[in-house]
């Protein structure tokens, strides 16, 4: 199959898809297709279609090391488990399973929704050859904005202050800046200096203002193969390519997305931490409307006991993810990353997806993202139904009730209704009440919500 790779890859995608139907259909003799069936055959054909061109190892940039004494301590998962530890203390850390890109075992997982470090894809190829800070400095178009987080300590969590109807008061410790190229490597240059000056990372969504030179380099990843496991495997649309140069040390917390990922590592090695959707209540999820939504409230480096009981108790899988690999992570489930490479800085491109037709739940599979999806719209339905500083009020009454009668009223009459419609969606009728107390159990403390009222609503 010649496929002309023109116009911006965000743009190429649509006519791939329908190229790589055509594709199958004359591969296996079919006169017509249908995107389902295309998807299950399609299995074989990522084998068939990935490229094959060979990529030099990458050139490790040697500048911007950070100051030994300015690297944050390793966090307290493995502080405490040690990677020789897993089999001696249980299932508590498990390997992520770690697989060559054509093996039948890695798609298998990740149609089951499970993750996988992929080897040898050369997904992020053209990064992984060329795109060091000197090259992308010369490439870039002067002009453009990239967007580049600052932080005192190192961690770096997502939060969105201009999402916050009902109050909370949240100060972000990380601040975020729209740069110019060369100032993003001044400000690397400074923080390798100083080691109290903030650690920054750049997080810029690839998109054709960029440069000419950067969009060409990025029509050379193998895009039929990325269209090839996106429709194998029942993906949606694939939405945001995310550049992301992190200086040593740097963390991103653990979060959950509500898409799937392909984080392809081009320079440096990132440790990645992962956490089944299953988790969700080992992992006090901020509130949905709350701007940290999507993040763990627990501070793994240092986890309140008793404020986060069951943390003690989560169950987690493990990898380190080098330059040429590629992580799966399927949507709703957490990840803690770190960037772990001391010399040079850590490049990776994400390939975001929506869920797609793949994505319709297995029954009763706890392991899937779909119950995240449900407590998600259950809060986001109390915030319609009451109001959102209202609706905050009843779940951090309800976690205070602990299981037993709410003493307001109001609350009491909302919550009654509310098992009765949880009784409509569970297998077990008989667990609504249980998976309420679940819902909200540690995570509407009353700290975090002291400064939403009902008053002002
Ligand atoms: C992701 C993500 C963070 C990082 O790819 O979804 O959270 O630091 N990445 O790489
Ligand atoms: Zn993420």
């Amino acid at each position: 199959m010649v496929i002309d790779l023109d116009g911006p890859p965000a743009l190429v995608n649509l006519y791939y898809v329908s190229s790589l139907v055509d594709h199958i259909a004359k591969r296996h003799d079919f006169g017509w297709v249908d995107s389902y069936t295309a998807g299950k055959i399609l299995a074989d054909d990522v084998r068939f279609l990935a490229p094959t061109r060979s990529i030099p190892p990458a050139r490790l940039p040697r500048t911007c090391r950070p100051p030994l004494s300015h690297t944050p301590p390793q966090s307290y998962l493995f502080r405490h488990i040690a990677p020789f530890d897993w089999h001696v203390r249980g299932a508590r850390m498990a390997p992520i399973p770690r697989l060559a890109w054509d093996d039948p075992a890695a798609l298998e997982l990740m149609q089951r929704r499970q993750p996988v470090v992929l080897t040898g894809t050369r997904l992020a190829g053209c990064a992984q050859q060329k795109w060091d800070l000197d090259y992308l400095r010369a490439h870039v178009d002067p002009a453009a904005m990239f967007s580049v987080y600052s932080s005192p300590n190192g961690q770096f969590m997502y939060s969105n202050v201009n999402k916050n109807e009902p109050g909370f008061a949240f100060t972000p410790t990380v601040y975020h800046e729209e740069l110019r190229f060369t100032t993003f490597v001044e400000r690397l240059a400074q923080a390798e200096k100083a080691a109290e000056s903030p650690r920054v990372y750049l997080q810029q969504p690839l998109y054709q203002g960029i440069g000419d030179r950067i969009t060409d380099d990025f029509k050379t990843v193998p895009w039929e193969w990325v269209n090839a496991v996106q429709l194998a495997l029942g993906f949606g649309p694939l939405t945001t390519n995310l550049l992301l140069i992190g200086q040593p040390g740097t963390v991103t917390p653990c979060h959950y997305d509500e898409q799937h990922n392909l984080l392809a590592v081009c320079r440096g090695e990132k440790k990645c931490t992962l956490f089944s959707p299953d988790q969700f209540e080992c992992l006090y999820p901020y509130p949905v409307g709350h701007p940290a939504d999507r993040q763990s409230q627990v501070n793994f480096d240092e986890p309140d006991d008793r404020r986060f009981p069951r943390f003690a108790e989560a169950r987690g899988e493990v990898c380190t993810v080098a330059a040429g690999d590629v992580l799966y992570i399927p949507p709703c489930w957490w990840h803690m990353v770190e960037n772990v490479a001391q010399d040079g800085l850590n490049t990776a491109i994400t390939f975001w997806f929506k869920c797609g037709p793949g994505d319709a739940p297995a029954k009763k599979d706890r392991g899937s993202g779909v119950l995240v999806s449900v407590r998600r719209n259950l809060e986001k339905m109390a915030a319609q139904e009451l109001g959102p500083r209202a609706a905050i009020q009843f779940w951090k009454a309800t976690m205070a009730a602990n299981g037993q009668e709410l003493e307001e009223s109001s609350f009491r009459d909302y919550h009654v209704a509310l098992v009765e419609r949880v009784q409509l969606l569970l297998p077990k009728p008989e667990d609504a009440a249980v998976f309420l107390e679940g819902l909200v159990a540690g995570r509407f403390h009353p700290s975090l919500c002291e400064k939403v009222s009902t008053t002002s609503q």
